[in-house]
C-alpha cells in the first residue's frame, strides 16, 4: 500500500498511522500528507517522519475544483494507491473519489450513522445534547456522499454523565487512534473487500471494537 494522508488540522490520526507504520502494525509506504491549509501541525507530523508534507491552500488557487485538481495531480505524483483522510475538513470532489474507488478511507467522530455532517467538535457536540449512552468513532469509505460510504470499522465510547466536549472528544480520539491504523491494516493485507456497499473482513479481529480496559 502506498499510502497518502489527507488532513487539516493538528494531525493525530495521522501521527497514529505514521507510527504504526513505524511499528510494522500496518505495512505500508507513506508518500504524501497533503493539507487545505497552512502552518497546521499536520504538516510537523509529515516532517516528523519524513515524509512528503505538501500544503494546496485555498486562496491559491481560483476555485475549489482547481485546488482539489492540484491535490489529485499530487497524489498521482506520489504514487499513492489508496488515501486516509485523516481530520480532512473538505468534502472530496466526486472526480478525486472515482480516482480511487472503494481506495479512500476517513474517520469520523461518532458511530455512524448518527450524528453525520459536520468536523469535530460538532459531531461530539450533537451527542452530547442527544443525550445518548454511548457514542464512539467509525472508519468508513468514502463515497460521494458524505459520511455515508460503507463502514469498516467502528469503536464504542461510553458517554459519561459529567462529560463535556472535550473530555468525550478526547476519550474517542483514543479509539480513533487504535481504529485508523487497524482498518487500514485490513486494506493493505488484502483481506478487507467492499461489496454491495458493505466492507467484510476475512479475519478473526472483530470489526467492533470496546474500550479497552472495559468500562
Ligand atoms: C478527529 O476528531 C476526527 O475524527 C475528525 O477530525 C478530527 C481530527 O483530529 N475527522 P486530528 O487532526 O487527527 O488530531
Amino acid at each position: 500500500m502506498n499510502l497518502a494522508l489527507m488532513a487539516s488540522g493538528r494531525g493525530s490520526n495521522a501521527a497514529a498511522i505514521l507510527d504504526a507504520i513505524d511499528r510494522h502494525e500496518l505495512d505500508a509506504r507513506p508518500v504524501a500528507l497533503i493539507t487545505n491549509r497552512e502552518n497546521v501541525g499536520a504538516l510537523d507530523v509529515a516532517e516528523s517522519h519524513n515524509v512528503p508534507g505538501h500544503a494546496v491552500p485555498r486562496r491559491a488557487f481560483p476555485s475549489r475544483t482547481a485546488q482539489q485538481q492540484r491535490m489529485l495531480e499530487l497524489l498521482q505524483a506520489s504514487g499513492a494507491d489508496f488515501v486516509a483522510l485523516a481530520g480532512f475538513d473538505a468534502i472530496l470532489r466526486p472526480f478525486i473519489v472515482a480516482a480511487y474507488p472503494n481506495r479512500i478511507l476517513n474517520i469520523h467522530p461518532s458511530l455512524l450513522p448518527a450524528f453525520a455532517g459536520g468536523m469535530a467538535p460538532v459531531p461530539q457536540t450533537n451527542a452530547l445534547h442527544a443525550g445518548v449512552k454511548i457514542t464512539g468513532c467509525t472508519v468508513h469509505v468514502v463515497t460521494e456522499e458524505l459520511d455515508a460510504g460503507p463502514i469498516v470499522a467502528q469503536a464504542a465510547v461510553p458517554v459519561r454523565p459529567n462529560d463535556t466536549v472535550d473530555s468525550l472528544s478526547d476519550r474517542i480520539l483514543e479509539q480513533e487512534h487504535r481504529l485508523y491504523p487497524l482498518a487500514l491494516r485490513w486494506f493493505a493485507d488484502g483481506s478487507a473487500r467492499v461489496e454491495n456497499g458493505h466492507v467484510y473482513i476475512d479475519s478473526e479481529e472483530s470489526q467492533a471494537l470496546w474500550p479497552h480496559p472495559a468500562p
